[in-house]
């Protein structure tokens, strides 16, 4: 069994009714509640915390490790593109992350397209709403329990 962390970061508290056609219609909770019972199922337990400011999302991760966090899968949203607090409080910690985001970020204005955590993630995965987060603790799974 793994402790998963999803930490989710501003404005997707929002979800569902935030631009829908870049990040879909299902709401945070919906998102979360698939997750948490795809993970169970699965025998992995899977928690998540949205936060709308940088400094609760350090203490996040802070506090990630000190609760033995195996796994992290975080939306930075627009920290993606400023946070170097973010990324060396996930450095700090080393526990491994994927990184996802709802809309196709390198599509997007310029300013989405650089990420502070990409180049030290596990994996990227991008651009597929709701099912991002799926498809990325897909991913983990399949590390833990290699097929
Ligand atoms: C986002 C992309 C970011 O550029 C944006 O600021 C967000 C959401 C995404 O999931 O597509 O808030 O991370």
């Amino acid at each position: 069994m793994a402790r998963i962390l999803v930490l989710n970061g501003p404005n997707l508290n929002l979800l569902g009714s935030r631009e829908p056609g870049q990040y879909g219609h299902r709401s945070l909770e919906e998102i979360m509640e698939e997750l948490m019972r795809f993970a169970g199922a699965c025998g992995h337990d899977l928690y998540h915390i949205q936060e709308n400011s940088e400094g609760t999302l350090v203490e996040a991760v802070h506090k990630a490790a000190v609760e033995g966090v195996e796994y992290i899968i975080i939306n930075p949203a627009a920290y993606t593109h400023t946070s170097i607090a973010i990324r060396d409080a996930l450095l700090g910690v080393r526990i491994p992350f994927v990184e996802v985001h709802l809309s196709a970020i390198s599509a997007r204005e310029p300013f989405r397209q650089f990420s502070y955590f990409s180049d030290i993630a596990m994996g990227v995965i991008s651009g597929f709403q709701g099912e991002s987060y799926m498809l990325a603790l897909q991913a983990i799974i399949n590390q833990i329990e290699p097929q």
